[in-house]
């Protein structure tokens, strides 16, 4: 299940309900939310799971229901990832209810979200594991975490939540699966359906080989160096103990033509934050350095606080060090996650999405580096093969201006999964234009790129992340 804390991943849990969130727990309601003062399109709950009998791990989420039919409509997992990256993240910046306004008192302004994935589904944004977001132990040897003690909190959070949330379970096309439940009422039957990944680190190989080509087909390098590279290299970028001296130096160039571009979208323009004086700028590519500037009313991030995932991201087992653990301790004042930090750190906000104090469970970082996080799972893709192989439906999709996991590495594996193609490589349409590009395989296994977005697609391009979104959802054609 280490798919489960790849790099800003959307797992989609699908269950198919029937009947209202009455016996939902009243105490964890949100009623009102500072610096909203319009009425919640539907209903909106926060608070902890306690995953143990001792109560030592705690997570904490925030679930929006549905604004169409909380009833009918699918109820949907996200997590960021990172690891380590708080799925507000996505409720902040990506698809969540709001669209977040910075203003000049620092108190963020909320607009409701057009483009909100709470237009279609019912959706949980879980901090996992403990020690990330709003998520704590008083046990601090629990931050000591991997892939597999991460997957199975978080199932374990799901079948405590659906306790709390009957409603979401007793349906009718639950009945499929009703078996399993009648030896134990009590135990919720998760009614799993398929899931999403968006722009996810998955293989060592693939990723690892994605950048050099990436740069080329749009432009970044120039054609002799693209040659040159794929001689020297013989075509595997991926380091390994087989990578020559030179095909090492021309890789080397590949990135010194790219490392002043912002690495999550390549679009996207940087500016220098001359504020950074505090540590050593050698020791970062200067990118990591520049907030960019937007001309959108509500600005697009420039900057992400994450793991420590170079050009060409890898999954390779072992600890994976975050940005302020690299910096051992130093502040990282380039990063622009402002209207996120101001908000869920003021202790108005935290009271009203029954988050605890800072002063109990320390501030809501967007990446936290109070976990150590070691990485086992290796590569995803024989996860993915199992899970397409039982049937659930998979929907890959690719913000094509990403730098970080770039579309070439997700289209070479899902291909590479050796999936007859039933839905040959063609445009796919949201709002009459071309909105990206689209390959379906046997398995409902769906490749996609979205045209033009970044790293965090529903960040840049909203209304076409709710198309695709909501197709898939409904388990139409793209
Ligand atoms: C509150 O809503 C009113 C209109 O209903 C609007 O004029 C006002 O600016 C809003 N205030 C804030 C702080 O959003
Ligand atoms: C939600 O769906 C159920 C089942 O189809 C239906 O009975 C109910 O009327 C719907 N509610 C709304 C508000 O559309
Ligand atoms: C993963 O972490 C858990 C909790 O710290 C630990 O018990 C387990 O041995 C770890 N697994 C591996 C393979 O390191
Ligand atoms: C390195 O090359 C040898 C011999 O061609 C091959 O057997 C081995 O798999 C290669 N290693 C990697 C990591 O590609
Ligand atoms: C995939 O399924 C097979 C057969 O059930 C199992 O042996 C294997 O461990 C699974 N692999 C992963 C990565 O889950
Ligand atoms: C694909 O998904 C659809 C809708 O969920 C389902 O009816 C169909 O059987 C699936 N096909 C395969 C090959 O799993």
């Amino acid at each position: 299940m280490g798919w489960l804390v790849e790099a800003l991943v959307a797992l989609i849990l699908l269950s198919l309900c029937l009947a209202i969130t009455e016996s939902a727990p009243e105490s964890a309601l949100v009623t009102n939310l500072p610096g909203f003062n319009g009425s919640f399109p539907s209903k909106h709950y926060a608070g902890y799971v306690a995953i143990d009998k001792e109560r030592n791990k705690n997570l904490w989420y925030y679930f929006v229901e549905s604004e169409r039919n909380a009833s009918t409509d699918p109820v949907v997992l996200w997590l960021n990832g990172g690891p380590g990256c708080s799925s507000m993240d996505g409720f902040v910046y990506e698809h969540g209810p709001f669209n977040f306004e910075l203003t000049k008192t620092k108190a963020p302004r909320l607009h409701l979200n057009r483009h909100s994935w709470s237009k279609v589904s019912n959706i949980i944004y879980l901090d996992s594991p403990v020690g990330v977001g709003n998520s704590y132990s008083k046990d601090k040897s629990y931050y000591i975490t991997n892939d597999t003690q991460t997957a199975s909190d978080s199932y374990a959070f799901l079948i405590e939540w659906f306790k709390m949330f009957p409603e979401f379970q007793s349906n009718p096309f639950m009945r499929i699966s009703k078996r399993k439940s009648n030896k134990d009422v009590t135990k919720p039957v998760i009614n799993f359906k398929g899931y999403l990944v968006g722009n996810g680190v998955t293989d060592p190989v693939f990723d690892g080989n994605a950048l050099v080509p990436f740069a080329h087909g749009i432009g970044l390098i120039s054609s002799e160096l693209f040659e040159e590279t794929k001689a020297a290299c013989k075509e595997q970028y991926y380091k390994s103990e087989n990578t020559t001296n030179e095909c090492s130096d021309l890789i080397q160039k590949v990135y010194d033509d790219v490392r002043l571009l912002n690495l999550y979208d390549i679009l996207e323009p940087c500016y220098h934050d001359t504020s950074i004086t505090t540590f050593d700028i050698g020791s970062l590519p200067p990118s990591f350095f520049m907030l960019g500037k937007t001309e959108r009313p509500l600005p697009v991030r420039k900057r992400i606080f994450g793991r420590a995932w170079p050009l060409g991201a890898i999954v390779r087992p072992g600890f994976l060090p975050s940005w302020p653990q690299l910096l051992a301790g130093s502040s990282v004042s380039c990063i622009d996650d402002r209207v996120a930090t101001a908000w869920l750190n003021d202790p108005a906000v935290r009271k009203e999405i029954h988050a605890k104090e800072k002063s109990e469970i320390g501030r809501w970082d967007l990446c936290t580096n109070q976990i150590h996080y070691t990485q086992i799972a290796g590569s995803m893709i024989e996860y993915h093969r199992n899970l397409t192989l039982s049937g659930y439906r998979a929907l890959i999709f690719s913000g094509d201006h990403d730098m970080c996991v770039p579309f070439t590495g997700s289209e070479a594996w899902t291909k590479a999964m050796g999936y007859k193609v039933v839905d040959e490589w063609r445009p796919w349409m949201s709002n009459g234009q071309v909105a990206g590009f689209t390959q379906g395989y046997a398995n409902n296994l769906t490749f996609l790129t979205i045209k033009g977005a970044g790293h965090t697609v529903p960040e840049y391009k909203p209304r076409e992340a709710l198309d695709f979104y909501s197709r898939f959802l409904a388990g139409e054609k793209m």
